[in-house]
Protein backbone atom coordinates (compact mmCIF):
# COMPACT_ATOMS: atom_id res chain seq x y z
CA UNK A 1 0.00 0.00 0.00
CA UNK A 2 1.47 3.81 -0.87
CA UNK A 3 1.65 5.86 2.06
CA UNK A 4 0.23 9.72 1.92
CA UNK A 5 3.14 11.66 2.33
CA UNK A 6 2.84 14.74 4.25
CA UNK A 7 2.23 18.03 1.72
CA UNK A 8 5.24 20.04 2.99
CA UNK A 9 3.71 23.28 1.78
CA UNK A 10 0.22 23.20 3.36
CA UNK A 11 1.39 24.92 6.70
CA UNK A 12 2.84 27.57 4.48
CA UNK A 13 -0.08 27.97 1.97
CA UNK A 14 -2.60 28.27 5.20
CA UNK A 15 -0.13 31.00 6.82
CA UNK A 16 -0.89 33.08 4.06
CA UNK A 17 -4.93 32.54 4.22
CA UNK A 18 -5.05 30.11 1.50
CA UNK A 19 -7.20 27.49 3.20
CA UNK A 20 -7.67 24.12 1.22
CA UNK A 21 -11.52 23.68 1.86
CA UNK A 22 -11.47 20.76 -0.56
CA UNK A 23 -13.22 18.95 2.02
CA UNK A 24 -16.42 20.89 1.66
CA UNK A 25 -17.05 19.17 -1.97
CA UNK A 26 -18.91 16.43 -1.10
CA UNK A 27 -21.21 17.66 1.58
CA UNK A 28 -23.81 19.82 0.78
CA UNK A 29 -26.64 16.86 -0.43
CA UNK A 30 -27.88 16.90 3.03
CA UNK A 31 -27.51 20.24 4.45
CA UNK A 32 -30.25 21.09 6.36
CA UNK A 33 -31.73 17.30 7.32
CA UNK A 34 -31.42 17.65 10.62
CA UNK A 35 -32.29 14.74 13.03
CA UNK A 36 -35.10 14.83 15.75
CA UNK A 37 -34.23 13.56 19.18
CA UNK A 38 -36.99 11.46 20.37
CA UNK A 39 -38.77 10.95 24.04
CA UNK A 40 -35.40 9.30 25.15
CA UNK A 41 -32.90 11.32 23.32
CA UNK A 42 -30.93 11.50 20.44
CA UNK A 43 -31.33 7.66 19.32
CA UNK A 44 -29.24 5.43 16.74
CA UNK A 45 -33.00 5.53 15.06
CA UNK A 46 -33.22 8.82 15.40
CA UNK A 47 -30.39 9.94 13.26
CA UNK A 48 -30.65 6.83 10.56
CA UNK A 49 -32.18 10.07 8.36
CA UNK A 50 -30.85 11.21 4.52
CA UNK A 51 -28.23 9.10 3.25
CA UNK A 52 -26.25 7.63 6.92
CA UNK A 53 -29.77 6.08 6.87
CA UNK A 54 -29.07 4.03 4.06
CA UNK A 55 -28.53 0.89 5.14
CA UNK A 56 -26.40 -0.94 1.87
CA UNK A 57 -27.62 -4.92 1.45
CA UNK A 58 -23.63 -5.39 -0.12
CA UNK A 59 -21.90 -2.36 0.89
CA UNK A 60 -19.87 -0.82 -2.22
CA UNK A 61 -16.57 -0.70 -0.13
CA UNK A 62 -14.73 -2.40 2.82
CA UNK A 63 -14.09 1.12 4.97
CA UNK A 64 -14.57 2.48 8.20
CA UNK A 65 -15.67 5.79 6.74
CA UNK A 66 -19.52 6.67 8.23
CA UNK A 67 -22.38 5.93 6.24
CA UNK A 68 -23.47 9.02 4.27
CA UNK A 69 -19.55 10.43 3.89
CA UNK A 70 -17.88 11.33 0.29
CA UNK A 71 -15.30 8.63 0.50
CA UNK A 72 -12.09 9.61 -1.30
CA UNK A 73 -11.13 6.71 -3.56
CA UNK A 74 -7.52 6.42 -1.73
CA UNK A 75 -9.23 4.88 1.60
CA UNK A 76 -7.88 1.73 2.25
CA UNK A 77 -9.59 -1.37 2.16
CA UNK A 78 -10.06 -3.11 5.47
CA UNK A 79 -10.54 -6.65 4.38
CA UNK A 80 -13.95 -7.14 5.98
CA UNK A 81 -15.22 -10.53 5.23
CA UNK A 82 -18.69 -10.10 6.20
CA UNK A 83 -20.05 -8.42 3.83
CA UNK A 84 -23.81 -8.85 4.00
CA UNK A 85 -26.22 -6.99 5.76
CA UNK A 86 -28.82 -9.67 6.29
CA UNK A 87 -25.57 -12.07 8.12
CA UNK A 88 -25.31 -9.64 11.05
CA UNK A 89 -28.42 -7.30 10.85
CA UNK A 90 -31.62 -7.81 13.05
CA UNK A 91 -34.45 -5.32 13.17
CA UNK A 92 -34.31 -4.56 16.85
CA UNK A 93 -30.59 -3.90 17.16
CA UNK A 94 -30.58 0.00 16.98
CA UNK A 95 -33.14 -0.34 19.84
CA UNK A 96 -30.75 -3.37 21.80
CA UNK A 97 -28.24 -0.98 22.07
CA UNK A 98 -29.95 2.09 23.17
CA UNK A 99 -30.90 -0.24 25.85
CA UNK A 100 -27.33 -1.96 26.80
CA UNK A 101 -25.88 0.95 27.04
CA UNK A 102 -28.94 2.60 28.85
CA UNK A 103 -29.01 -0.47 31.51
CA UNK A 104 -25.52 -0.86 32.23
CA UNK A 105 -24.80 -1.89 35.91
CA UNK A 106 -22.05 -2.30 38.08
CA UNK A 107 -21.33 -5.86 39.49
CA UNK A 108 -18.99 -4.06 42.26
CA UNK A 109 -21.62 -1.55 43.58
CA UNK A 110 -25.15 -2.51 42.79
CA UNK A 111 -25.29 -6.23 44.28
CA UNK A 112 -25.77 -5.60 47.91
CA UNK A 113 -22.81 -7.72 49.06
CA UNK A 114 -22.93 -6.17 52.06
CA UNK A 115 -25.87 -7.91 52.98
CA UNK A 116 -24.46 -11.65 52.17
CA UNK A 117 -24.92 -13.58 55.25
CA UNK A 118 -23.78 -16.50 56.26
CA UNK A 119 -26.14 -19.79 54.80
CA UNK A 120 -26.84 -23.67 54.77
CA UNK A 121 -23.75 -25.56 54.04
CA UNK A 122 -25.83 -27.69 50.95
CA UNK A 123 -26.92 -23.94 49.60
CA UNK A 124 -23.47 -22.44 49.67
CA UNK A 125 -21.46 -25.23 48.03
CA UNK A 126 -24.30 -25.74 45.22
CA UNK A 127 -24.58 -22.27 44.87
CA UNK A 128 -20.40 -21.60 44.56
CA UNK A 129 -20.79 -24.63 41.93
CA UNK A 130 -23.33 -23.01 39.90
CA UNK A 131 -21.37 -19.96 40.03
CA UNK A 132 -18.36 -21.84 38.94
CA UNK A 133 -20.06 -23.08 36.13
CA UNK A 134 -21.92 -19.85 34.78
CA UNK A 135 -18.17 -18.11 35.39
CA UNK A 136 -16.96 -20.81 33.25
CA UNK A 137 -19.47 -20.14 30.10
CA UNK A 138 -20.25 -16.13 30.36
CA UNK A 139 -17.09 -15.00 28.48
CA UNK A 140 -17.23 -17.46 25.63
CA UNK A 141 -20.11 -14.43 24.76
CA UNK A 142 -17.45 -11.87 25.03
CA UNK A 143 -14.68 -13.99 22.87
CA UNK A 144 -17.29 -15.11 20.43
CA UNK A 145 -18.34 -11.71 18.79
CA UNK A 146 -14.69 -10.15 19.44
CA UNK A 147 -13.43 -12.66 17.16
CA UNK A 148 -16.05 -11.91 14.37
CA UNK A 149 -16.27 -7.76 15.21
CA UNK A 150 -12.92 -6.75 13.24
CA UNK A 151 -14.51 -8.67 9.93
CA UNK A 152 -17.91 -7.15 10.15
CA UNK A 153 -18.49 -4.32 7.37
CA UNK A 154 -18.07 -0.98 8.82
CA UNK A 155 -21.43 -0.27 7.23
CA UNK A 156 -23.54 -2.33 9.60
CA UNK A 157 -21.69 -0.81 12.60
CA UNK A 158 -25.29 -0.62 14.35
CA UNK A 159 -25.10 -4.48 15.03
CA UNK A 160 -21.08 -4.06 15.61
CA UNK A 161 -21.85 -1.43 18.65
CA UNK A 162 -24.44 -3.70 19.64
CA UNK A 163 -22.04 -6.78 19.61
CA UNK A 164 -19.81 -4.44 21.76
CA UNK A 165 -22.40 -4.03 24.28
CA UNK A 166 -22.59 -7.98 24.43
CA UNK A 167 -18.76 -8.78 25.12
CA UNK A 168 -18.65 -5.67 27.85
CA UNK A 169 -22.12 -7.63 29.63
CA UNK A 170 -20.35 -10.92 29.23
CA UNK A 171 -17.36 -9.61 31.22
CA UNK A 172 -19.63 -8.19 33.87
CA UNK A 173 -21.35 -11.49 34.05
CA UNK A 174 -18.12 -13.41 34.41
CA UNK A 175 -17.39 -10.91 37.07
CA UNK A 176 -20.29 -10.97 39.23
CA UNK A 177 -20.48 -15.48 39.24
CA UNK A 178 -16.93 -14.68 40.46
CA UNK A 179 -17.39 -12.60 43.19
CA UNK A 180 -20.45 -14.75 44.19
CA UNK A 181 -18.59 -17.74 44.72
CA UNK A 182 -15.65 -15.88 46.54
CA UNK A 183 -17.84 -13.84 48.58
CA UNK A 184 -19.25 -15.80 51.07
CA UNK A 185 -16.51 -18.72 52.23
CA UNK A 186 -17.37 -21.14 49.99
CA UNK A 187 -15.22 -20.64 46.74
CA UNK A 188 -15.12 -22.09 43.33
CA UNK A 189 -16.14 -25.24 42.52
CA UNK A 190 -15.42 -27.97 39.63
CA UNK A 191 -14.91 -26.87 35.84
CA UNK A 192 -16.74 -29.11 33.79
CA UNK A 193 -15.21 -30.92 30.03
CA UNK A 194 -18.54 -31.30 28.50
CA UNK A 195 -19.43 -26.84 29.03
CA UNK A 196 -16.23 -26.43 27.38
CA UNK A 197 -16.64 -29.05 24.58
CA UNK A 198 -20.08 -26.73 23.92
CA UNK A 199 -17.92 -23.07 24.45
CA UNK A 200 -15.02 -24.44 22.01
CA UNK A 201 -17.98 -25.28 19.41
CA UNK A 202 -18.93 -21.49 19.41
CA UNK A 203 -15.18 -20.44 19.21
CA UNK A 204 -14.51 -22.65 16.10
CA UNK A 205 -17.06 -21.64 14.38
CA UNK A 206 -16.52 -21.67 10.34
CA UNK A 207 -19.27 -19.08 9.89
CA UNK A 208 -21.01 -15.82 12.12
CA UNK A 209 -24.21 -17.93 11.06
CA UNK A 210 -23.08 -21.22 12.81
CA UNK A 211 -21.61 -19.33 15.92
CA UNK A 212 -24.72 -16.87 16.14
CA UNK A 213 -27.06 -19.93 16.13
CA UNK A 214 -24.86 -22.08 18.48
CA UNK A 215 -24.74 -18.73 21.39
CA UNK A 216 -26.97 -16.51 20.97
CA UNK A 217 -30.05 -18.87 20.05
CA UNK A 218 -29.34 -21.90 21.71
CA UNK A 219 -26.11 -21.61 24.37
CA UNK A 220 -27.51 -18.38 25.18
CA UNK A 221 -31.04 -19.16 25.40
CA UNK A 222 -30.57 -21.84 28.39
CA UNK A 223 -28.43 -19.41 29.82
CA UNK A 224 -31.61 -17.33 30.40
CA UNK A 225 -33.58 -19.45 31.25
CA UNK A 226 -31.57 -20.41 34.17
CA UNK A 227 -31.32 -16.82 35.24
CA UNK A 228 -35.12 -16.81 34.86
CA UNK A 229 -35.54 -19.30 37.14
CA UNK A 230 -33.68 -17.26 39.61
CA UNK A 231 -36.10 -16.47 41.60
CA UNK A 232 -36.80 -19.55 42.40
CA UNK A 233 -33.47 -21.01 43.23
CA UNK A 234 -31.83 -17.73 44.73
CA UNK A 235 -30.75 -18.74 48.26
CA UNK A 236 -30.98 -14.68 49.41
CA UNK A 237 -31.61 -11.49 48.22
CA UNK A 238 -28.17 -10.95 47.00
CA UNK A 239 -28.46 -13.97 44.01
CA UNK A 240 -32.12 -12.85 42.99
CA UNK A 241 -30.56 -9.36 42.33
CA UNK A 242 -27.56 -11.04 40.50
CA UNK A 243 -30.03 -13.05 38.25
CA UNK A 244 -31.74 -10.44 37.70
CA UNK A 245 -29.79 -7.92 36.42
CA UNK A 246 -28.19 -10.71 34.22
CA UNK A 247 -31.87 -11.58 33.20
CA UNK A 248 -32.51 -8.29 31.81
CA UNK A 249 -28.59 -8.22 29.64
CA UNK A 250 -28.97 -12.03 29.11
CA UNK A 251 -32.35 -11.04 27.42
CA UNK A 252 -30.86 -8.62 25.11
CA UNK A 253 -28.47 -11.19 23.50
CA UNK A 254 -31.26 -14.24 22.88
CA UNK A 255 -33.23 -11.16 21.22
CA UNK A 256 -30.73 -10.37 19.07
CA UNK A 257 -29.94 -13.74 18.05
CA UNK A 258 -33.98 -14.77 17.30
CA UNK A 259 -34.50 -11.63 15.46
CA UNK A 260 -31.07 -11.87 13.61
CA UNK A 261 -31.97 -15.38 12.15
CA UNK A 262 -35.31 -13.91 11.53
CA UNK A 263 -33.68 -11.58 9.41
CA UNK A 264 -31.46 -14.10 7.76
CA UNK A 265 -33.80 -16.57 7.25
CA UNK A 266 -36.36 -14.31 5.24
CA UNK A 267 -33.78 -13.10 3.10
CA UNK A 268 -32.66 -16.12 2.22
CA UNK A 269 -34.85 -18.75 3.19
CA UNK A 270 -32.98 -21.46 1.65
CA UNK A 271 -30.00 -20.96 4.63
CA UNK A 272 -33.07 -22.80 7.04
CA UNK A 273 -30.80 -26.66 5.98
CA UNK A 274 -28.00 -25.13 7.17
CA UNK A 275 -28.84 -23.54 10.22
CA UNK A 276 -30.96 -26.63 11.18
CA UNK A 277 -27.06 -28.48 10.92
CA UNK A 278 -25.71 -26.00 12.44
CA UNK A 279 -28.22 -26.34 15.39
CA UNK A 280 -28.67 -30.52 14.78
CA UNK A 281 -24.90 -30.56 15.76
CA UNK A 282 -25.22 -28.02 18.72
CA UNK A 283 -28.11 -30.04 20.63
CA UNK A 284 -26.33 -33.56 20.41
CA UNK A 285 -23.38 -31.79 22.34
CA UNK A 286 -25.50 -29.81 24.96
CA UNK A 287 -27.64 -32.24 25.74
CA UNK A 288 -25.03 -33.87 27.87
CA UNK A 289 -25.52 -30.91 30.21
CA UNK A 290 -28.64 -31.95 31.18
CA UNK A 291 -26.94 -35.27 32.58
CA UNK A 292 -23.82 -33.46 33.95
CA UNK A 293 -23.95 -33.34 37.25
CA UNK A 294 -21.93 -30.54 37.86
CA UNK A 295 -24.42 -28.25 36.21
CA UNK A 296 -28.18 -29.72 37.02
CA UNK A 297 -27.09 -30.43 40.52
CA UNK A 298 -26.53 -27.54 42.16
CA UNK A 299 -29.91 -25.98 40.36
CA UNK A 300 -31.66 -28.56 41.86
CA UNK A 301 -30.58 -28.25 45.30
CA UNK A 302 -31.08 -24.68 45.19
CA UNK A 303 -34.62 -25.73 44.17
CA UNK A 304 -35.66 -27.85 46.57
CA UNK A 305 -33.59 -26.05 49.73
CA UNK A 306 -30.95 -28.80 50.52
CA UNK A 307 -29.01 -31.93 49.62
CA UNK A 308 -31.60 -34.46 51.08
CA UNK A 309 -34.49 -32.65 49.68
CA UNK A 310 -32.79 -32.42 46.39
CA UNK A 311 -32.12 -36.35 46.65
CA UNK A 312 -36.02 -36.99 47.85
CA UNK A 313 -37.41 -35.03 44.82
CA UNK A 314 -35.22 -36.75 42.55
CA UNK A 315 -35.98 -35.04 39.05
CA UNK A 316 -38.97 -33.17 39.71
CA UNK A 317 -36.99 -30.30 40.50
CA UNK A 318 -34.87 -30.30 37.49
CA UNK A 319 -37.23 -31.74 35.23
CA UNK A 320 -39.18 -28.11 35.76
CA UNK A 321 -35.78 -26.39 34.36
CA UNK A 322 -34.93 -28.98 31.66
CA UNK A 323 -38.34 -28.47 30.22
CA UNK A 324 -39.06 -24.96 30.65
CA UNK A 325 -35.58 -24.45 28.65
CA UNK A 326 -36.45 -26.35 26.01
CA UNK A 327 -39.77 -25.48 25.74
CA UNK A 328 -38.53 -21.68 25.55
CA UNK A 329 -35.60 -22.97 23.24
CA UNK A 330 -38.69 -24.37 20.75
CA UNK A 331 -40.22 -21.25 20.89
CA UNK A 332 -37.19 -18.80 19.71
CA UNK A 333 -36.39 -20.96 16.87
CA UNK A 334 -40.16 -21.19 15.71
CA UNK A 335 -39.99 -17.42 16.23
CA UNK A 336 -36.70 -17.20 13.99
CA UNK A 337 -38.64 -19.23 11.64
CA UNK A 338 -37.11 -22.49 12.18
CA UNK A 339 -39.32 -25.21 13.29
CA UNK A 340 -37.36 -27.46 15.27
CA UNK A 341 -40.25 -29.68 17.01
CA UNK A 342 -39.79 -33.07 15.40
CA UNK A 343 -35.88 -32.58 14.50
CA UNK A 344 -34.45 -32.14 17.68
CA UNK A 345 -31.05 -33.64 18.39
CA UNK A 346 -31.57 -34.86 21.86
CA UNK A 347 -32.30 -38.26 23.22
CA UNK A 348 -36.14 -39.23 23.97
CA UNK A 349 -35.01 -38.81 27.95
CA UNK A 350 -33.97 -35.21 27.60
CA UNK A 351 -37.13 -34.23 25.53
CA UNK A 352 -39.74 -36.42 27.72
CA UNK A 353 -42.42 -34.27 28.66
CA UNK A 354 -41.47 -31.69 25.79
CA UNK A 355 -43.45 -30.64 22.84
CA UNK A 356 -40.51 -31.53 21.08
CA UNK A 357 -41.31 -35.15 22.26
CA UNK A 358 -44.73 -34.93 20.99
CA UNK A 359 -43.87 -33.65 17.79
CA UNK A 360 -41.46 -36.06 17.19
CA UNK A 361 -43.79 -39.47 18.55
CA UNK A 362 -46.26 -37.54 16.15
CA UNK A 363 -43.64 -38.23 12.90
CA UNK A 364 -42.37 -41.57 14.32
CA UNK A 365 -38.96 -40.53 14.13
CA UNK A 366 -37.97 -41.13 18.14
CA UNK A 367 -36.33 -44.72 17.31
CA UNK A 368 -33.05 -43.44 16.47
CA UNK A 369 -32.63 -40.97 18.64
CA UNK A 370 -34.11 -42.66 21.06
CA UNK A 371 -31.65 -45.38 20.98
CA UNK A 372 -29.03 -42.65 22.68
CA UNK A 373 -31.28 -42.19 25.85
FE1 LIG B 1 -24.21 -13.65 30.00
FE1 LIG C 1 -25.31 -13.28 26.98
Amino acid sequence: MVHQAADLNYQARVARGQLDLGWLSGSGAEWGVRATPSRVGLTLRDIAVGSYGDLPDHPPRRTMAPRGSDVPDDVPDMGYTVNDLSAVWSDNVMELYEEAVSRQWSATRDIPWSELKPIDLDLEHAMCQLATVLSEVEMVASDFPAKWLWRINHDFVEAKMFLCTQVMDEARHTEVFRKRALANGGGMGRASAVVEQFLKLILDAESYDEGSALMHLLGEGLVLSLFRAGEMIAPSPVEKRIFRLCMQDEARHVSYGTMHLRYRLQRDPLLAADFHAYLDRGEELISALFTTPEVVEPATILAAGSVAAAAELGTAASDVLRIQSIEEYLQRCERAGLDRRGRMHLPDVILAGTSGATARSDAGAGSALGALS
